[in-house]
C-alpha cells in the first residue's frame, strides 16, 4: 500500500468488544470521528446522517434497553438469560456507542440517503482506525425497536449501532475474494 489513506482502507477491520481495552476514548477523538462522518458525500447536501452518542451511564441505559427489548420480543421458548446479558454487555463493554440514524428528507429516493449515511459510517470507521480505535457496526433486529428510546422522528430510521473502543489487536489483512472476480472490463 503506497500511502496512508490506502493503508487505512486496507487495514480497517471489524474489532468487537472482546478486544476492547479500558482506555477512555477522548472527547477530542470522538469529535474528530463525528467530523469525519459529517464530511461524507451527500446528494443535494441533505446530510441525512444523525447520531446519538452513548458514553458512561448512557451505555448502561443502552445496554439495559437492548436486554429489555430482547426479552420483550423473543418467544419464551427461545429466550435465554445469557443472551439477554450478552445483549447488554455489547454496550457496556464498549467505551462509546453511536446509534446510526438516517433522516429521510423526502427530497430524494430513500436509498440515496441510506447510501450517504453508510458513507458516513465508513468515514467514522476509517477515522477511528486512524486514531487506534477499533469499531464494529452491529445491526441486530433489535434496532427496529429502538425508536422511542432514541426519540426518533417518523422520518428517521436507526440502521445500526457503532461500538468503539481502544484495542491491542494486531493489524489484519481483509478476508476477501479477488476483486478481479467482481469486475468486467470493457476496452
Ligand atoms: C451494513 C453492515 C452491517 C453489519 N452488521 C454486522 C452485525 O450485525 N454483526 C457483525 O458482527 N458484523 C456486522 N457487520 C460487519 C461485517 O461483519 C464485517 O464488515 C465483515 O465481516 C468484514 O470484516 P471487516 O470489517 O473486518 O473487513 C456489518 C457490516 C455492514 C457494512
Amino acid at each position: 500500500m503506497s500511502n496512508e489513506i490506502l493503508k487505512a482502507i486496507n487495514y480497517r477491520r471489524t474489532v468487537n468488544q472482546n478486544s476492547f481495552t479500558d482506555e477512555q476514548i477522548s472527547k477530542e477523538d470522538i469529535n474528530q470521528i463525528l467530523e469525519a462522518a459529517n464530511a461524507a458525500p451527500t446528494h443535494k447536501r441533505t446530510q441525512p446522517w444523525r447520531f446519538v452518542v452513548f458514553q458512561n451511564q448512557g451505555l448502561q441505559r443502552l445496554g439495559e434497553e437492548l436486554g429489555r427489548i430482547y426479552k420483550e420480543i423473543t418467544p419464551a421458548e427461545k429466550y435465554t438469560e445469557i443472551v439477554e446479558q450478552n445483549m447488554a454487555k455489547k454496550a457496556t463493554m464498549s467505551n462509546v456507542a453511536v446509534a446510526i440514524i438516517v433522516d429521510y428528507s423526502g427530497d430524494l429516493p430513500e436509498w440515496e440517503e441510506l447510501a450517504a449515511t453508510a458513507c458516513a459510517v465508513q468515514n467514522m470507521w476509517l477515522a477511528a482506525h486512524s486514531l487506534n480505535i477499533g469499531g464494529y457496526w452491529a445491526t441486530p433486529g433489535l434496532i427496529n425497536h429502538l425508536n422511542s428510546f432514541l426519540r426518533l422522528e417518523p422520518n428517521q430510521k436507526c440502521i445500526g449501532l457503532f461500538y468503539m473502543g481502544h484495542h491491542n489487536g494486531e493489524p489484519r489483512e481483509p478476508v476477501r475474494t479477488p476483486v478481479m472476480e467482481k469486475v468486467r472490463w470493457e476496452d
